[in-house]
């Protein structure tokens, strides 16, 4: 039987996918906002990075993963990348039909709208997401008036896959970039990749206390809890939750690497070949 057929219900898992381990602060996030709700995690760590891929590619990528969940039967799907939210979001909200799609771009670019108080928003990110042009277009979509300032960061994602955290090399490329961004009047700065939040002590510092930062996986959790409850469908069992982590490849370090990313143990890991 199609699992499609069966329509999710509040127990149903929430499904979240990323090109690679970066969603999994977004699972962070809804695990300690929504602690009763079973997860479904899809990271496409054999073809990460989406980041430098074309549009095309990155689109066929999205579309076999969306199908994946949605076979698992999940009530919501959250798109955790910021890469795919920018140019393959039309892809998963045509598969998903009337299920929810979340997604780290719209969540991002509203929450950043209500946090700034004159309208000079700073957004650093991938390449991808900065040449798409997708957080102008959602901040303007909210409020024309908002300027938004773009940086892409290209040697952040490995930095911190090498988990160089805290390291001085690391500060200076931060430095580096944010240069251009804070000689604007910015009063925000959206982290526009889903690995970001795990510089985000670091980037506080560097950019001083004036400046908010927004963090798009705290954002995404409290969007998704106001929708499952709008719509009836939060899980109110009890029962500890189930997650399952479906990954394209495990290669080495990913268990030290994923487990920063969640801040907890990860377990129940399985490699899941699509395509
Ligand atoms: N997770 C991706 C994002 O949020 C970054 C990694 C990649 O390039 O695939 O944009």
């Amino acid at each position: 039987m199609n699992n499609q057929d069966i329509s999710p219900n509040s127990e149903s898992a929430i499904g979240v996918f990323d090109s690679g381990i970066g969603g999994l602060t977004v699972v962070k996030a809804l695990m300690e906002r929504l602690p009763h709700e079973n997860i479904i995690y899809f990271g496409d760590t054999a073809r990460v990075p989406y980041g430098v891929k074309s549009k095309k590619t990155i689109q066929l990528f999205t579309q076999q993963i969306t199908e994946f969940l949605l076979q698992k039967n999940v009530k919501a799907l959250v798109v955790a990348c910021n890469t795919i939210s920018a140019v393959a979001l039309n892809t998963v909200k045509k598969l998903a039909h009337n299920i929810p799609v979340i997604d780290v771009i719209s969540a991002g670019a509203s929450e950043a709208l209500k946090v700034t108080n004159n309208n000079q928003i700073g957004v650093i990110a991938t390449s991808t997401t900065v040449n798409s042009n997708a957080y102008a277009r959602a901040i303007a979509n909210y409020n024309i008036n908002a300027r938004v300032i773009s940086k892409a960061c290209s040697l952040l994602v490995p930095l911190i896959e090498e988990g160089w955290l805290n390291n001085e090399i690391t500060r200076l490329t931060v430095r580096e970039y944010l240069k251009p961004v804070l000689a604007e009047n910015i009063d925000t700065l959206i982290l526009g990749c889903t690995h970001y939040p795990l510089l985000k002590p670091m980037i506080q510092t560097e950019v001083g206390s004036d400046i908010s930062l927004i963090d798009s996986a705290i954002t995404v959790a409290k969007t998704i809890a106001n929708e499952l409850e709008q719509k009836k469908l939060l899980n109110h069992d009890d029962s500890l939750p189930d997650y399952q982590f479906y990954v394209s490849d495990i290669p080495l370090k990913f268990q030290t690497i994923g487990e920063q990313f969640l801040g907890r143990t990860l377990e129940h890991i399985e490699r899941q070949i699509l395509g």
